[in-house]
């Protein structure tokens, strides 16, 4: 009875902070290691199309690829996700408020960079691709290795 007690709570502990222990963590590591790669990839795309101006017409289709996987970033480091060879750093389980919050950054520069992209005005991409930029390195800095 006592152990039952203990363990509901546990739930609603776990269930309050919104994160749900998943039973495959390496399947779920792999998972996020190709999001992120593939977030990477449309990032080098895009630096490349700005930088070296070629493929200039294909600038908004990385954009939209991002805001896509941001979307769905959120859901990619459930708790017991972080084994051996991930580079996540614990903070990303034990200071959810924080890393949430930088999710939240980070979506919001995505769907930033998606409508400059679109617009084609340099004068909102030069500051969006950065604000992007700055969103994934603003996580990083505290929840990467
Ligand atoms: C809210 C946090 C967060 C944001 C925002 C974020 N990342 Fe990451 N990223 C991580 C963490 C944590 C890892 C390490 C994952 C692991 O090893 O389990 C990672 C890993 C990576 C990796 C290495 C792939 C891997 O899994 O080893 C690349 C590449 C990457 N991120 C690119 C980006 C780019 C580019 C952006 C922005 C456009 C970005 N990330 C935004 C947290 C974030």
């Amino acid at each position: 009875m006592g152990r039952i007690a203990t363990h509901g709570l546990l739930i609603i502990v776990a269930m309050s902070f919104g994160i749900d222990t998943v039973a495959d963590g390496e399947a779920e590591y792999d998972y996020r290691h190709g999001v992120m790669e593939a977030i990477g990839g449309h990032m080098t795309a895009m630096v490349t199309i700005l930088r070296k101006g070629v493929h200039k017409d294909e600038l908004a289709i990385h954009a939209r690829g991002i805001s896509a996987l941001a979307e769905i970033s959120p859901g990619i480091f459930p708790a017991g996700s972080d084994i051996d060879k991930s580079e996540a750093l614990p903070a990303v389980w034990t200071n959810r408020t924080a890393f949430d919050a930088a999710m939240v950054k980070f979506v919001e520069a995505a769907k930033t960079m998606e409508r400059a992209a679109e617009s084609g005005d340099m004068a909102q991409i030069g500051p969006a691709i950065q604000g992007l930029g700055g969103s994934c390195k603003g996580c990083h800095d505290d929840f990467r290795e």
